[in-house]
């Protein structure tokens, strides 16, 4: 016993030893992002230009190159009524562009057409959306809000907080290079729960030395601001926006914002919504903040986002309130100010129909805001792939101009030919090695980046895209063939990642329901969470609305008549049970527990299978991930396995909480072919899931 313990605890040295240095040399620690591939060959890049930008375009062209060894490729300026701005034209030698910035794309758009195997021949892109933006919910103290990834890479606290180091410098053009590689130009560098400190002339000095930067890569620099930075920052009796003194204080501090950012573009609003100050505190109206900055702004050419995340919590359905504040204020923005627009009514849950307010504003330009990081779909600590979401929002219809007035086409200019078109992406990035928290979060900060530049794309084509960058470098490492990658690694991890979203509606909040998370963290199942202190919209009660008769929140007519806010045919296919669709019923209708579904089953039945298909969705998940472990390198298959058992044992921390929660109302019995519950719900009740 003694002999075969000590033989097999030398088998398990070599193993460990093995794994060990095969790790040491296929260690790949993500902070590449999707940026991995060295150039195959030499190819000659002419170029007149010797600006800054253009150098960094010849510079990728050269360091990536994977077409034929000793090829010439021209870089052009050249007007062409096909191109809009920053819109390129490539073909067998020359990349084309009306902009430096343009060329710039069209390098590593041509770079990741070879890596990818797409067609490099007579291509012609241009960006759906003129602003492509990152938003970071960066505090100025180095904390970020909904981060999962580390703290800010631009903000720090401390003693040197404002010191700007060479370190910072490098990561400042990491980070703006990931960028330009997939077409964001802007990036919002501070929480829209803004600071007025923001505008102080120390904080100024910063984010210009970010400026300088993220210059060379096409990307513009904006701020939040706290709307009260007049009485708070600049010690005014008030800061009413139609006060005169006000008014000068706002144009003397944009003035200084553009002495210190010469090509500043603009600021990011969060007013009169969750306790944040605003227009309304002094009797006046959403345009009449916004235009107030929008005049300030104008000389310089910048823009103001105003969001319209707005609701009180006197309404009685949270979900109406943002249509209800903006609508009559449409037509009365200036041309510089743009609508940012959450892709649902309340608040970037794991599925919501689409706000209302798109298409519904006709005179007064749009931009969708999504949420890259996972506030609401399991932080980094769970692999959810987003393009799906996006793309749902994107291409749901809205009706507003008749059948096919997608989100898309009513925000991006094909519809109401605005004069500026925009879309936010709330960032994931922090100081982590991976930039995310994890190497599949970094599909979302790409995925965001490519479907701002095309709203078109297709979810499969950025995962396939993404696998291909972030992971083939492996295929020739191992010396692995194209047609094994392809079977073993690239067609069940694209599915998996295609999969991801519509497994966490389904283990967290399926058919309908949302925000019925526990307290504060949004991570874990909290449908019984209602503290008497806390605003009843503040809890998932008030969401799910379940009693002994059935379950869901009736936006019908008879209820809050939510969906008056749609278009018809919407309008009447959500207020009809037999109509609505079933992955939104709950959204609209309270409904009992015995309903019959379309498939037969009764609600309930229907409710506990959702659950358990997440839970076995995920599980499905961690074969996939195992079944390829030979087409990826030892660090990220085990960093992704692990996060894979903790994604499982979450979800099925989600599927019991809730069944045997709802089971209190329903008084049903769970479906026999369901997976039993493996945890108590007292037990769950005093657990904080956020704890290691
Ligand atoms: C959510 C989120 C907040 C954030 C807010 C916003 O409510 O939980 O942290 O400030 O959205 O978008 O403003």
């Amino acid at each position: 016993m003694k002999l075969f313990l000590k033989k097999d605890l030398f088998k398990s040295g070599l193993l460990l030893w093995c794994i060990t240095v095969c790790s040491t040399v296929l260690a790949v620690d993500g902070s590449d992002l999707w940026l991995t591939t060295a150039s195959k060959g030499h190819v000659t890049v002419q170029c007149q230009s010797k600006s800054a930008m253009l150098q960094l375009a010849v510079k990728e062209l050269q360091e990536g190159w994977q077409g034929r060894d000793g090829a010439i490729i021209r870089l052009m300026l050249k007007k062409d009524n096909l191109l809009k701005a920053d819109g390129f034209r490539i073909d067998s030698t020359s990349i084309q562009a009306t902009s430096e910035t343009g060329l710039l794309y069209g390098v590593f758009d041509l770079l990741r057409r070879q890596q990818t195997g797409a067609s490099c021949m007579q291509v012609v892109s241009n960006p759906s959306y003129r602003f492509r933006i990152l938003n970071h919910w960066d505090n100025l103290d180095g904390s970020i809000e909904r981060g999962y990834a580390g703290r800010s890479i631009f903000w720090r606290g401390g003693g040197d907080q404002l010191n700007v180091t060479d370190a910072d410098k490098l990561l400042w053009r990491k980070y703006a290079r990931a960028n330009a590689s997939i077409g964001i130009n802007g990036a919002v560098l501070n929480n829209v729960n803004a600071s007025p400190q923001t505008l102080s002339a120390d904080y100024l000095k910063r984010a210009s030395a970010i400026a300088t930067e993220l210059r060379p890569f096409g990307i513009k620099v904006y701020l939040s601001i706290n709307f009260s930075s007049p009485a708070s920052l600049g010690k005014l009796k008030t800061s009413d926006p139609l006060d005169p003194e006000v008014i000068s204080w706002w144009k003397a501090k944009t003035k200084e914002v553009y002495q210190a950012i010469p090509d500043f573009g603009g600021y990011l609003v969060k007013a009169n919504s969750e306790g944040l100050p605003g227009p309304q505190d002094f009797g006046r109206t959403h345009a009449d903040g916004a235009n107030m900055l929008a005049d300030a702004l104008k000389p310089y050419g910048g823009i103001v986002m105003w969001r319209a995340f707005v609701y009180s919590p006197k309404d009685m359905d949270r979900a109406k309130q943002a249509y209800n504040e903006f609508v009559p204020l449409d037509g009365m923005f200036r041309d510089n100010v743009i609508i940012q627009v959450k892709n649902g009514p309340i608040d970037f849950q794991p599925r919501e129909p689409f706000s209302p307010l798109f298409g519904a504003l006709k005179k007064t330009p749009v931009m969708p805001e999504f949420q890259i990081t996972q506030e609401y779909l399991g932080h980094s600590s769970q692999l959810v792939f987003l393009a799906p979401m996006w793309e749902e929002c994107l291409q749901s219809d809205t009706y507003q101009a008749g059948k096919g007035s997608t989100v898309a086409r009513c925000t991006d200019g094909s519809l109401f030919n605005p004069k500026n078109t925009a879309i936010a992406g709330v960032s994931n990035i922090g100081l982590d090695t991976d930039w995310c928290g994890n190497s599949f979060a970094q599909s979302n900060w790409y995925a965001f980046g490519r479907l701002a530049w095309d709203d078109q794309l297709k979810s499969e084509q950025i995962a396939q895209e993404w696998l291909r960058q972030t992971f083939r470098p492996e295929q020739a490492i191992k010396k692995i063939t194209d047609e094994i990658w392809v079977k073993s690694f690239l067609i069940p991890v694209c599915q998996l990642m295609l999969q991801s979203r519509e497994t966490a509606v389904n283990y967290s909040m399926p058919l309908g329901l949302h925000h019925i998370f526990s307290g504060y963290e949004h991570y874990g199942p909290g449908p019984w969470y209602a503290p008497p202190r806390l605003r009843k919209d503040w809890t998932p009660p008030y969401y799910h609305q379940a009693d002994t008769l059935g379950i869901g929140f009736d936006r019908t007519s008879q209820g809050s008549d939510a969906v008056s806010q749609y278009q018809e045919p919407l309008r009447s296919m959500f207020e009809h049970l037999e109509t609505c669709p079933e992955n939104l019923l709950l959204w609209f209708h309270h409904i009992p527990w015995t309903y019959r579904m379309k498939n037969g089953q009764i609600f309930w039945d229907e409710l506990c299978r959702k659950y358990d298909a997440g839970v076995q969705g995920v599980r499905g998940f961690q074969k996939t991930w195992d079944q390829a472990q030979t087409c990826v390198d030892n660090e990220r298959f085990l960093k992704v396995q692990r996060m894979l058992r903790k994604h499982t044992r979450d979800a099925q921390i989600w599927k019991d909480g809730c069944i045997l929660y709802f089971q209190q109302f329903s008084r049903l019995p769970i479906p026999n072919d369901v997976e039993r519950p493996m945890y108590d719900l007292d037990v769950l009740l005093k657990r904080d899931m956020m704890l290691p």
